[in-house]
């Protein structure tokens, strides 16, 4: 599917809440599965990354109910059910792959984990690794990638890892096996990656004995939840409000952890008027309303390598919005990037290239010279993220951008088109 984005007259006005938090559903639904009793959970995101983790979690004995707009998951107690044929498809999702894998390894029958092209070919060695290190019997193909077969045989031991990447998909997967080992098992990184689930188990009965770390045989315990909207959604709203003129728009209820907000600091530093108001606390998160008026043009900026995992998904969208901004902007540290749903520095250098825009892509970065930017086709290369980035882009374009495989934005972010429609902008889609 195509998506056409038309330059846009007039600014972006109103209010949104953005849809349920991917990361924290996809945890929300995994720690109610394995606990014992219904959990209620309220505000979870419906994309398809998130149901492919629904239903696998369905097919591995947990029940799931719907009710008054919320979802009510009847755990499994920890002792999951083979799935059908041994088999899951996790679609396009990395985080219910390295999540579940990590689970699967702690239990006592055979699984294979497999998605669709894209994830199939990102590297899961990075998890292979520790869990073989914790006695897991797993493998990945000969390239290190999905599938991946786990043989079960319930006899993990905890460990020690250092992880060499500041991932929370490997410190998620490495403790929810270690719930399942003997001993302790610990997790550090090089930087703190997103929390969520150091910050979740606690509401879910298992107390960590030091930061980033479980006890083996830890139970969860069912529990009610509320997912705040996902940051990383909001954040498209936030930055075509950013770049047109005249737009004033509010995005509520959007979960504000810190480890999460790196992309507001940098609009900050590009000299955008971003404020956060109503802040709160809900189930483990701050959350809060986020609003952004149109002040100007943006200015480039060098972002600093730490602010990297607090906006590691935000990464396209900040390279879109460079190429608006006066002066050359300048991204480094975020070889990760190449290892996303797609290789997202090449994918966001040759669309940007598309539209006139001139930049110099590096291993693990890119310096982006903004200016002005031209109508064109890019494609998304099937990469969610990448589709919105460039459609944001296309409401400051000089004329038409139309963006291949826009159907994959229906991985984090269904309701995008109607979304940014009701704010003002001018898109559409074709087949
Ligand atoms: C996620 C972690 C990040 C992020 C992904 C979601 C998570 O991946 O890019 O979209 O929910 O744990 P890495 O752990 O590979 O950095």
């Amino acid at each position: 599917m195509i998506l056409t984005v038309e330059p846009t007259e007039s600014g972006l006005r109103g209010e949104l809440i953005p849809p349920g938090d991917k990361s924290i559903s996809h945890r929300a639904l995994i720690f109610s599965s394995l606990a014992v009793g219904r959990s209620e959970l309220s505000g979870l995101l419906e994309s398809e990354d998130t149901l492919a983790t629904l239903s696998a979690c369905e097919q591995l004995g947990a029940v799931v109910e719907r009710s008054d707009g919320k979802i009510f998951v009847t755990g499994t107690g920890g002792k999951l059910k083979p799935p059908p044929n041994g088999q899951l498809d996790m679609g396009n999702s990395g985080t219910a792959m390295r999540l579940l894998a990590g689970v699967l390894s702690g239990q006592e029958f055979d699984s294979t984990l497999s998605g669709d092209e894209s994830l199939n070919s990102r590297p899961m060695g990075r998890i292979v690794k520790p869990l073989t290190l914790m006695g897991a019997d797993i493998s990945a193909s000969g390239a290190g990638t999905a599938p991946l077969m786990v043989r079960g045989h319930g006899q993990l031991n905890g460990i020690d890892y250092v992880s060499p990447v500041a991932s929370a998909q490997i410190k998620s997967c490495v403790l929810l096996a270690g719930l399942f080992a003997s001993g302790t098992t610990r997790v550090s990184e090089p930087r703190l990656s997103r929390d969520h689930t150091e910050r979740m188990l606690p509401l879910f009965g298992v107390e960590l004995p030091a930061k980033c770390s479980v006890n083996g045989g830890s139970k969860l315990k069912a529990t009610k939840f509320a997912i705040p909207g996902d940051i990383s959604s909001a954040v498209f709203a936030l930055a075509a409000a950013a770049i047109t003129p005249g737009s004033d728009v509010l995005l509520r209820q959007v979960g504000l952890n810190p480890t999460r907000t790196g992309f507001l600091r940098c609009l900050e530093a590009m000299g955008a008027d971003v404020s956060t108001i109503n802040q709160s606390a809900q189930s483990t998160e701050p959350v809060g309303d986020i609003r952004l008026v149109f002040n100007g043009g943006l200015k480039a900026i060098d972002v600093p390598e730490s602010l990297v995992p607090d906006m590691i998904d935000e990464l396209p969208l900040l390279m879109a919005l460079a190429a608006t901004a006066s002066g050359i902007t300048r991204i480094r540290g975020a070889a990760e990037l190449r290892v996303k749903e797609s290789d997202r520095l090449a994918v966001m250098a040759s669309g940007l290239q598309k539209l006139g825009v001139e930049l110099t892509e590096y291993p693990d970065g890119i310096d982006i010279r903004g200016g002005d930017v031209s109508g064109g086709c890019v494609e998304s290369a099937g990469d969610h993220r990448c589709a919105m980035s460039f459609a944001v882009l296309g409401l400051v374009a000089s004329d038409r951008v139309q963006i291949g495989k826009a159907e994959f934005i229906a991985t984090s972010y269904p309701g995008f088109n109607s979304d940014m429609q009701q704010l003002g902008a001018n898109m559409g889609e074709f087949q």
